[in-house]
């Protein structure tokens, strides 16, 4: 068992906090808001994670998982500190490293203990050695202090099961000490463990994102293709997966991806190579192809329509993927402003991403347009003469092909993840457009 500290409690810090607690280890994980803290104290997550949650309940109950707003005490006598802080991206494509260089400082003016910094936030190549360097530099004690790079590859939506059953640790260090301290940390959850330098670590991350969405643009390129020669994507997905060397996952033509992570870490990625000189033909590409899919529904419903003016549109999904209320690069974001510069007048539908999207589009009014947010798919396409899915949630899902003939005005459905047969569309009268696939 060691004493582990955290900072940060988003998606990566608190999941690596309350994973480290599951895991026998005693953590404090560190916030700057009080609130915030007050609530995680009870077992309240700052967000929707399956299975946090009882997670955490499980571990404060037990005495291992701890809050506090005071880092220095968290980080004083603690073996490793891991920094799960923001790493977003600046206007300019490179990722902003402030919040990490910020907990970096604290780490310095607090440490009493020889102790490890782990930086699970994916930064650029390189970065690690600098904050090793500044950390050295502003020490207050004289202790050991050492970076190791261990980047994070959960999910959001899974975030938990994806840390506790993760396909491998990598981690990077410069050092047998810190590479054998951080080896013992991961030794209860028992995973394989890739260890390499700091410099590859982090490009691991980065290459792994930027593959992840390179696949999906490829997918989206090839999808376009298809409906230029007649080809159905789904069946060309499905038969490219049965070659293991392709792989069954990752192959969903849609809307392009979304979230906080592959648009900022393909844009961090091609500007980095841009600073070393190298053009990144492969992220331009993929970044080129994901800003222009993501407005594919938008563009197929104005040439089908010609005008949104006062027509009612079901808008069924407005999170990124399922099983988040994370909005961050939704492709609805990029689509539902161009709907209501147009004068739709839309009826929005997401289990749980309404209250995260009223805060860029609250309920009412918009330019010559209107929203209003339903709880239910159903009454979304009550009397709607287009309905246009964002996400592939299990509760639009259930929607059945002949519940959009019975419920709208004119059954006609433009969708941005393929969810439904198009012989059972078309035998139920439904005018179904998809993506990739023949209308
Ligand atoms: C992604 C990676 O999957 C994680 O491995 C990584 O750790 C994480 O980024 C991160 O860097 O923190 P996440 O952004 O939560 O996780 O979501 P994904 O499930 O990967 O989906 C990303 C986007 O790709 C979504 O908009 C999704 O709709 C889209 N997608 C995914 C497709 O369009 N097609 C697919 O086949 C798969």
């Amino acid at each position: 068992m060691k004493n582990l500290a955290v900072a940060g409690t988003g998606y990566v810090g608190l999941v690596t906090g309350v994973c480290m607690a599951e895991n026998g280890h005693n953590v404090t994980c560190v916030d700057i808001d009080e609130q915030k803290v007050k609530n995680m104290r009870e077992g309240i997550s700052p967000i929707y994670e399956a299975g946090l949650e009882e997670l955490m309940s499980k571990n404060i109950a037990a005495g291992r998982l701890h809050f506090t707003t005071d880092y220095q005490v968290a980080y004083k006598e603690a073996d490793a500190v891991f920094i799960g802080v923001g790493t977003p991206e600046k206007e300019d494509g490179s990722a902003n490293l402030q919040y990490v260089e910020t907990v970096a400082k604290q780490i310095a003016e607090s440490v009493e203990n020889d102790c490890l910094v782990v930086v699970k936030s994916t930064v650029p190549i390189g970065t690690n050695d600098n904050l090793e360097k500044l950390i050295g530099d502003s020490l207050v004690h004289n202790v050991r202090v050492e970076v190791a790079s261990n980047p994070e590859f959960l999910a959001q939506g899974t975030a938990v099961r994806d840390t506790l059953e993760a396909a491998r640790i990598v981690i990077g260090t410069e050092s047998e000490w810190a590479e054998n301290l951080l080896t013992e940390i991961y030794t209860s959850f028992n995973l394989p463990i890739v260890s390499v330098n700091r410099r590859s670590a982090e490009m691991i991350k980065y290459a792994s994102n930027d593959f992840l969405a390179l696949k999906i643009s490829y997918m989206n390129d090839i999808a376009n293709l298809c409906e230029l020669v007649g080809a159905d994507i789904q069946d060309v997905a499905e038969g490219m997966s049965y070659d293991d060397r392709i792989g069954n996952k990752f192959l969903n033509a849609g809307i392009g991806y979304g979230g906080s992570c592959f648009p900022k870490d393909t844009s961090a990625l091609e500007f980095l190579a841009r600073q070393y000189g190298y053009d990144l033909r492969t992220m331009q590409a993929t970044i080129g192809i994901n800003n222009e899919q993501k407005l594919k529904l938008y563009e197929k419903a104005k040439q089908r329509l010609t005008s949104f003016e006062s027509l009612k549109i079901a808008v069924l999904g407005l999170t990124f993927k399922p099983g988040t209320d994370d909005l961050r690069e939704a492709p609805s974001l990029a689509n539902v402003p161009l709907l209501l510069e147009q004068g739709a007048d839309i009826y929005a539908y997401d289990p749980i991403g309404v209250e995260n999207f009223k805060q860029f589009y609250a309920e009412g009014s918009h330019g010559q347009g209107n929203i209003t947010y339903v709880d239910s798919p159903e009454n979304a396409l009550e009397g709607a003469a287009v309905c246009l899915i964002f996400t592939e949630w299990g509760e639009i899902r259930a929607v059945m092909p002949s519940q959009y003939k019975e419920l709208m005005q004119s059954p006609l459905v433009f969708d941005g993840r393929n969810i439904y047969d198009l012989q059972e569309m078309a035998d139920k009268g439904v005018e179904y457009h998809s993506i990739g696939r023949p209308t």
